[in-house]
């Protein structure tokens, strides 16, 4: 396994499991398979309602002993409609508590946007028109909840997910703790390059999701993991094409969360350590860009996140 070292000095597994819209019943087996193969960096988060599934399995984990808690990197992420500072201790709690977890590696404000927070925590509160009900929480007013959280025990690190560069100045200067990490979408297809940079020169470690052009936002002509120069090289090592694209991240200094269920998956996903792309492959990798994002808010919530970096 290799690591990358956050500017909080911990060691982060560069290979984590990724955990979005795993389907429920094979989600803790996923996971369970991919502790006995060696992962040890999970990626979760409230938004994806299946905390409580994988928590079954850490504590099953921990309680056999053969783990220890302190051997597992646990990142997750505060929703949206936890963002009033008065709330953030609760979203947070209630993904400690789901995961049976005791305290969180890395916690990340999922999203640079606020909902209204329901009394029955709805996870997509609407206005009457129907747009999404947003409030004014500015993302410095969050980030200053999430330090408290870090004082008080509950999480080790904290940092921010989706963010551009704009993002990242309304918070940097004015926080005591500085972001640790930004978790954005990052694949041949949209490289991020210049973000990337930026991220670097301030010390935040970019981790990249949807690393395999993910399956739930397919848009047509963009399979990534067909793409003929991905295939090409993959050949050229005898790897498999999700190698390429976890190899290619993680040699640029990136984490990577993949996420897979199937067992031969997780396993191939484990492996990409044994590749090792050269020079020629990173850069015939690196015309592949063509800004294509498949995770957009603009699709799900009608909400511009990224603003002009969308364009580029
Ligand atoms: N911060 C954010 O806003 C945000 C947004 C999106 C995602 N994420 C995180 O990033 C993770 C990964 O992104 P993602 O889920 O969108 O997509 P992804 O990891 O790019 O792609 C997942 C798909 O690839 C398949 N796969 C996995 N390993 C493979 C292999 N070796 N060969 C062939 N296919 C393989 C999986 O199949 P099986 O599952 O069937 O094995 C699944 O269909 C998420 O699960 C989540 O934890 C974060």
């Amino acid at each position: 396994m290799e690591y990358v070292e956050l500017n909080t000095k911990q060691k982060m597994p560069a290979l984590g499991i990724g955990t979005y819209r795993s389907p429920k019943g094979e989600l803790g087996k996923a996971i369970k398979i991919a502790l006995e193969t060696g992962i040890r960096h999970i990626d979760c988060a409230y938004f994806y309602e299946n905390e409580d599934e994988i928590g079954e399995v850490l504590k099953e984990t921990f309680d056999q002993g053969k783990i220890k808690r302190e051997d597992v990197w646990i990142t997750s992420k505060l929703y949206n409609i936890f963002h009033d500072p008065k709330d953030v201790q609760e979203g947070c709690e209630k993904t400690i508590k789901d995961l049976q977890c005791g305290y969180l590696d890395l916690f990340l404000i999922h999203w640079p946007v606020a909902f209204a927070k329901r009394d029955n925590l709805e996870l997509f509160p609407k206005n009457d028109d129907d747009s999404m009900c947003t409030v004014d929480v500015t993302l410095i007013e969050t980030w200053h909840a999430m330090e408290k959280l870090v004082e008080l025990g509950l999480v080790k690190a904290i940092g921010i997910s989706n963010c551009t560069k704009e993002k990242i100045d309304e918070i940097y200067e004015k926080a005591k703790i500085k972001p640790a990490v930004n978790q954005i979408e990052n694949h041949p297809y949209l490289q991020q390059e210049e973000l990337c940079q930026y991220c670097r020169k301030l010390g935040i470690q970019i981790t990249a999701y949807s690393p395999l052009g993910t399956t739930d936002f397919k848009q047509e002509n963009a399979l990534l993991l067909k793409d003929p120069v991905i295939l090409e090289i993959a050949k050229k090592h005898n790897a498999s094409p999700a190698q390429v694209l976890i190899k290619w991240n993680i040699q640029r200094g990136n984490a990577v969360i993949p996420k897979a269920v199937k067992p031969e998956h997780i396993k191939d996903n484990f492996e990409c350590f044994k590749v090792k792309l050269t020079e020629e492959d990173m850069k015939q990798i690196a015309t592949l860009d063509r800004h294509l994002r498949f995770v957009n808010p603009m699709y799900f919530w009608n909400i511009d996140v990224f603003g002009e970096a969308n364009k580029k």
